[in-house]
This record gives C-alpha cells, sequence and structure tokens, in this order.
C-alpha cells in the first residue's frame, strides 16, 4: 500500500554552518492493515520519518510511494486530499482545539471534504459510544482526563476512515492503565476498520503488540 525508498533528511543548524544527518536511507513497506513499531531514541528522526510518510515534510531524497505513485507527483489539491484522507495523525498531545466540544472536535477534519456529513456523524457518534465518550460528548477537552482526550484524537484521525494511522508516541503523556485502553483502541480499530498503523514508542511492551517492528538507529531502520 505504502513504500518509502532511499529517504534522506538533513537539517542545518540556525547559523546554516552545518548539516545534520537524521535519515540516511530509509526504507520500509507498509501493507493494507499492517501493523508497525518504531522504536528509536529521542532525536534519533522518528517524527521526522512520520512527518515525511504523512506527507508533512518533504525528503531531501528518495520516495514515498502510496498506492503505487510517488507523493512528489502529486498536485497540491491531491496533497491535501492525502493528509486529509488517506492518513490520520495522532501525536503525543492531543491537540484537540480547546474551545470546541469533543464531538465538533472529532468532526474537524470532515470540515474541508465532501464526504457525506451525515455518514460522518454517524460514524462519529459510533465511535464515540464504543469509546465510552459520547456521554461527554458536550464537554470541552478541559473538563476531560488526558486519557479521554487522547481517545478523542484518536477517533478524530480515523473519522475520514484513513487507510494508514500515523501514531507518534500518542501513548507518551499518558499513565499506565490509559497506556493499555488507548493501545486497546488502536488494535480494536486496526481489526474492526483494517486501518494500517504505524506506531512510534519508547516502549518495548507496546511495540510487541505491533505485527513488525523497526529500531531507528543512526538514521536507518533496523528490523527486529
Ligand atoms: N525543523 C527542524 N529544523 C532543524 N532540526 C530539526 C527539525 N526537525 C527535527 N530536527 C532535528 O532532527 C533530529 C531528529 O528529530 P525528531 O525527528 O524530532 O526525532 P525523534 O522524534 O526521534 O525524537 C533532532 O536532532 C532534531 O533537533
Ligand atoms: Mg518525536
Amino acid at each position: 500500500m505504502l513504500k518509502i525508498e532511499e529517504v534522506y533528511k538533513s537539517f542545518g543548524n540556525q547559523a546554516g554552518t552545518e548539516q545534520q544527518q537524521v535519515l540516511q536511507g530509509i526504507g520500509l513497506e507498509v501493507g493494507e492493515g499492517e501493523t508497525i513499531a518504531i522504536l528509536g531514541p529521542s532525536g534519533s528522526g522518528k517524527s521526522t520519518l512520520m512527518n515525511i510518510i504523512g506527507a508533512l515534510e518533504e525528503p531531501d531524497r528518495g520516495e514515498v510511494i502510496y498506492r503505487g505513485r510517488k507523493i512528489n507527483d502529486y498536485t497540491e489539491k491531491e496533497l491535501d486530499r492525502f493528509r486529509n484522507e488517506e492518513v490520520g495523525f495522532v501525536f503525543q498531545f492531543h491537540q484537540l482545539l480547546p474551545q470546541c466540544n469533543l464531538q465538533e472536535n472529532v468532526l474537524i477534519p470532515t470540515l474541508v471534504s465532501k464526504a457525506d456529513r451525515k455518514e460522518k456523524r454517524a460514524y462519529a457518534e459510533s465511535l464515540l459510544k464504543r469509546t465510552g465518550l459520547w456521554e461527554h460528548r458536550h464537554k470541552l477537552p478541559g473538563q476531560l482526563s488526558g486519557g479521554e482526550c487522547q481517545r478523542t484524537a484518536v477517533i478524530r484521525a480515523m473519522i475520514n476512515r484513513p487507510k494508514l494511522l500515523l501514531a507518534d508516541e500518542p501513548t507518551g503523556a499518558l499513565d499506565g492503565r490509559n497506556v493499555d485502553v488507548l493501545t486497546d483502541l488502536l488494535m480494536e480499530l486496526n481489526r474492526d476498520e483494517k486501518v494500517a498503523i504505524i506506531l512510534v514508542t519508547h516502549s518495548r511492551e507496546l511495540a510487541s503488540r505491533m505485527g513488525k517492528v523497526y529500531e531507528l538507529k543512526n538514521g536507518v531502520l533496523h528490523q527486529q
């Protein structure tokens, strides 16, 4: 479904005098409905890689190929569609809009697409019910726990039925029980919605629940 070939990325320092090589020839294949964990020390380039896969950043070299087409060749319109509908993003901090209630937050990605609003509202309802958040739908993020907000962020990422969910340390700010609840939710969505997942985590235990585990080290991915 998605293939990454020989991806390189470096960043210059502020003075522009030195280049830091972050990704140095990354290759990865993601099949439909597959689950992949990426481990790696802080600063090893995990978020950079996720951003490149989700077309939020461009690689210096190499290709991201989605369903047989290089995203490098996409028009701006196709890129917007890819980012909004083909992939879903979950970050360490939920990034919900504080002034919108839970139901409004999960529907935000549907506002820009021409998608059937009624169907999306029904899908949001079923996901909110499934995660025990339906009764809280009129509350603001500030009135809910970190775990509840992060589950809401996962629903928001899923609302356009993406084929790939990119989760960058989604449990990094959660405590033990909430880590399990969130991971169970991700696994359930993978099983029921057939969404492929790439999960960045520091936890080997969490990583071991994914089908494949890679470690990002010195700019290269090593399968474990
Ligand atoms: N936009 C940027 N400008 C300059 N340096 C960056 C930028 N984004 C990331 N970096 C650097 O690239 C390295 C990898 O960052 P990141 O991908 O966030 O790592 P990780 O997610 O594994 O902690 C870090 O040294 C970071 O400082
Ligand atoms: Mg990171």
